[in-house]
């Protein structure tokens, strides 16, 4: 997909594009000259049909309205964007996502995008976000469709259009239309792209069933990954795991005929490095539950429990096309959770990597303890300066923030606080839930130094109370997933199924300078 942004002033009547996006505040449909320009093109009919339609602007109204030949583009789509005050910039992803998505089914190749009159110096992130939005709008999930229902995406050239069209531009459409935006531009174009593909790459990941996507899957294309883009990579597998001490991780993998994979990557910036992250992603490829065993419906969309490890793998893909002054060292120990009959059993206790010994009370809360290893690694093999870890780690946190949200956990503020910022700006929920110590006391063993789970209350604080036992002293967040690792229905800049939720944050967290 190209994305242009003509720097001198288009004539909107004579562009030749299959389709054409003019989208609007709330309220500020007769203020719009390109409305203005295309209604007097077509004798009037744009403004009698927004008026038919009753259109205004609204955050989820749109129409589409055939030319007929009258103008150079064969369709108008006309969208609403809810009111300016409400507006953040990573709404020009949504918006521009739900303008693809209206223009897709009708075979489009080109399509003109009008956004609303934004500040000249947004030039870079809206090529970020317009690629982005354009980008992730188009991702199908198709590989195992046939026939008639394979309908691949033809969408091929996006042309930005300035608010302002013709020549009298104002102060605004001027600047933004000038070369120097133009180049920045094309700067965010690249970046939005190479965020696009690690979220596309994160969806693939997840989206894929655990049939295909085992342990020994995940870690062929951890090395596929290493290879294309000249990065480290050191995959250890059941012995070498075994020798290391990391216990709690093998359990989990013991119930099942697949064989884990504990996958390091790093990426080393040519300088001198800023700080030393470690991003953990829970990559349970499949989670039945084990002898705790899932219901069906709990077990249905369980495939979907390795979304953290494909959220750090998706960022890793997207940083080092991007480029980045940390040194970023990407962890996932993969396994399944099956109740096969070398399972591990309610009752067992275990000695993970750091020594502290664990109480087993439910095998399906699995994904602590193959966390707890991977944080125990990191702590004394990384020595990392921030620990950030995205896990669909439980359900309550479903339950407590809906389906929407990512429940974000840590012992230091600061931490805490870049990683919800970046969120912000990239456009991905997330809410910090408190670690208070005295709930810790459901975690009391009799017999080992922690029990592995706490009771329903609270549980997605209880399990991260767990995981701090394992970090020390070094900054951490945790970042559970467990609700929009998926999504059940279509929004903005994704369809039904894996959202590659994460990876946009996490990037953002890693390129913002503070
Ligand atoms: N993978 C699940 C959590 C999950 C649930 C993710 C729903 C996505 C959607 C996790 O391993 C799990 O089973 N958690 C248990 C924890 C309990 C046993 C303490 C849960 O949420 O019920
Ligand atoms: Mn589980
Ligand atoms: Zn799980």
């Amino acid at each position: 997909m190209q994305f242009t942004f003509p720097t001198d002033a288009q004539e909107l009547a004579t562009l030749r594009v299959d389709a054409c996006a003019l989208i609007l505040f709330e309220g500020e449909q007769s203020d719009s000259p390109v409305l203005r320009a295309l209604d007097h093109a077509l004798s009037n009919v744009l403004s009698s049909v927004l008026e038919e339609e009753q259109f205004t602007g609204k955050k989820n109204q749109s129409f589409t309205l055939h030319t007929h030949g009258k103008v150079g583009t064969s369709r108008v789509l006309v969208l609403g964007a809810g009111k300016r005050k409400d507006f953040q910039l990573n709404d020009v992803r949504f918006l521009t996502a739900r303008a693809v998505r209206m223009a897709n089914p009708t075979r489009v190749r080109s399509m003109g995008i009008v956004l609303p009159a934004l500040d000249s110096d947004a030039a870079e992130r809206v090529g970020q976000f317009v690629s982005e939005g354009a980008l992730l709008a188009s991702y199908q999930f198709d590989k195992y469709l046939t026939g008639e229902r394979k309908k691949p995406v033809l969408l091929q050239d996006v042309l930005l259009l300035p608010a302002v069209p013709g020549a009298v531009p104002t102060a605004a459409s001027a600047s933004l239309a000038s070369a120097s935006h133009s180049e920045a531009f094309q700067r965010g174009v690249t970046r939005g792209r190479a965020v696009a593909q690690g979220v596309a790459l994160a969806r693939d990941l997840v989206n894929e069933g655990a049939n295909q996507m085992t342990p020994r899957h995940l870690a062929t294309l951890a090395d596929q990954l290493a290879r294309e883009r000249g990065l480290e990579l050191s995959v250890l597998g059941p012995q070498e795991c075994r020798e290391l001490g990391m216990n709690l991780f093998l359990a989990v993998a013991q119930g099942s005929s697949e064989e884990p994979r504990f996958i390091h990557l790093t990426y080393r910036p040519k300088e001198t490095p800023r700080r030393r992250v470690v991003l953990i992603g829970k990559s349970v490829t499949f989670d039945s539950g084990g002898l705790s065993i899932k219901t069906v419906e709990g077990m249905l969309d369980m495939k979907m429990d390795m979304g953290g490890g494909g959220a750090v793998l998706g960022a890793m893909s997207a940083l080092s096309q991007i480029g980045c002054v940390d040194e970023v060292h990407v962890l996932c120990a993969a396994t399944e959770n099956m109740p096969g009959g070398a399972a591990y059993k309610l009752g067992d206790v275990l000695r993970g990597l750091n020594g502290k010994t664990v109480e087993i009370n439910n095998t399906d809360a699995e994904g602590r303890l193959t966390l707890a290893d991977a944080l125990s690694y990191a702590v004394d093999r990384i020595k990392p300066d921030v620990i950030l870890d995205f896990a669909t780690l439980t359900g309550a946190c479903e339950v407590a923030l809906g389906s929407h949200t990512a429940g974000l956990m840590s012992t230091n503020q600061d931490a805490a606080n870049a990683l919800l910022g970046a969120a912000r700006a990239a456009g991905e929920d997330m809410w910090q839930l408190p670690l208070p110590e005295r709930l810790g006391e459901v975690l009391k063993s009799d017999i080992a130094d922690i029990k592995q789970c706490g009771d329903r209350k609270g549980g997605c604080i209880t399990a991260a109370l767990f995981l701090k036992e394992f970090v020390g002293d070094t900054p951490w967040v945790h970042v559970d997933m467990a609700g929009p690792v998926k999504a059940t229905q279509e929004w903005g800049h994704h369809g039904k199924g894996a959202t590659g939720f994460g990876v946009a944050s996490i990037v953002e967290f890693l390129l913002s300078r503070s």
